[in-house]
């Protein structure tokens, strides 16, 4: 009798960890219950669907096409820098897409760093930028630009990483350092990125769980510094896109952002080559003195073990800056484009 409780409760408990654990399938857009499609959307050679937004001139007038990796929890509408001055006087034709299981871009369930360098290098094809084009991804979709720089480099005419997203494992950082600035961070946080690199596999439940607390970023309570509250007190509005950004589930979206992000990389971005070693087209980041998401002091390692690439360190800037003052935005397209 005992034994046959135990395997009832075991199996009970079983069941339950596994619900517990499996997170929900997403709704996809254009299935049945899913949320419409009604953004234009191109198909991918896998099937997948990749759905986008065109802003500033029209593509045929326009000198420069710049494709943009938009941030965690964001999507194809995360377009402030597109509302520059500069845009028309230079001509610059951009192109906004949610990164897959965004928005209305179908999931990757085998999404990696590589898989969308490559959907990117479809979607310049597919919506005939030409041979190069330029690329800016902020935040989180700044790391998608490490992989362009890996996989895609030649089709690339230059790249902007803003505030792009460390992972604290990648090679190639002195150990003391990264440790030291990984255990500043909140003790929630440490712990989100420690199961997201060790145990992606329970990455839902954690971050879905009330017995600790989890992620900061994802719970949006980040480490918000003085001047990124004076951009939220500016421009909050407008930078709230999480519900259509998730709308699919907050799986495939944030959680497997997080798992590619803070996963085990194929490459160091410490350990490639310039690029654009010929001077047709340069690569810059820039970062804030004042970022309280991703430590100055890991982007400063970075760059001096990549001298090609251009660094502009912001003085009184957190990690939001792009989208507050919009003299940024000019700098930003400035700097990439004409220098
Ligand atoms: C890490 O160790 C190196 C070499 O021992 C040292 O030069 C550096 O200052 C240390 N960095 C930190 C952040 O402790
Ligand atoms: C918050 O950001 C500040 C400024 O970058 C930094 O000094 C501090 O260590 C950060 N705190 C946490 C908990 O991340």
């Amino acid at each position: 009798m005992f034994w046959k409780i135990v395997v009832v409760l075991l199996i009970g408990f079983l069941a339950w960890a596994y619900q517990a654990l499996c997170p929900p399938s997403p709704r996809i857009c254009g299935s049945r219950g899913g949320p419409v499609v009604e953004a234009p959307r191109i198909k991918l050679r896998d099937g997948r669907h990749l759905a986008y937004k065109e802003l500033g001139v029209p593509k045929e007038r326009a000198k420069y096409k710049i494709i943009l990796s938009h941030a965690f929890g964001s999507s194809r509408h995360e377009v402030s820098i597109a509302t520059s001055e500069v845009v028309e006087k230079l001509g610059i034709h951009f192109v906004c897409f949610d990164r897959p299981g965004y928005g209305q871009s179908d999931p990757n369930p085998k999404r990696t760093i590589k898989s969308t360098a490559l959907d990117i290098e479809e979607l310049a094809d597919q919506l005939e930028l030409g041979s190069k084009f330029y690329i800016i991804g902020i935040s989180m979709g700044g790391q998608v630009l490490w992989g362009c720089l890996k996989y895609i480099p030649h089709r690339l005419a230059g790249a902007a990483l803003i505030a792009p997203v460390v992972n604290y494992w990648w090679s190639g950082f002195p150990s003391n350092l990264s440790t030291e600035v990984y255990n500043q961070q909140f003790v929630a946080d440490q712990w989100a990125l420690r199961v997201a690199h060790h145990a992606p596999w329970l990455l839902y439940w954690w971050n879905t769980q009330k017995w600790f607390p989890s992620s900061s970023v994802e719970a949006e309570r980040p480490n918000i510094t003085a001047p990124d509250l004076k951009v939220l007190s500016k421009v909050a509005h407008r930078l709230n896109t999480r519900e259509y950004a998730t709308q699919q589930g907050i799986y495939e979206s944030l959680h497997r952002d997080m798992k590619v992000a803070f996963g085990k990389w194929e490459f160091s971005p410490m350990d490639l080559d310039n690029s654009f070693s010929d001077g047709q087209g340069s690569v810059h980041l820039w970062h804030g003195i004042e970022d309280g998401i991703v430590p100055v002091t890991l982007q400063r390692y970075i760059v001096q073990k990549l001298p090609w690439i251009k660094y502009h360190e912001l003085p009184d800037a957190g990690h939001l800056f792009i989208y507050g003052d919009s003299s940024i935005q000019d700098e930003v397209l400035n700097s990439l484009l004409t220098e």
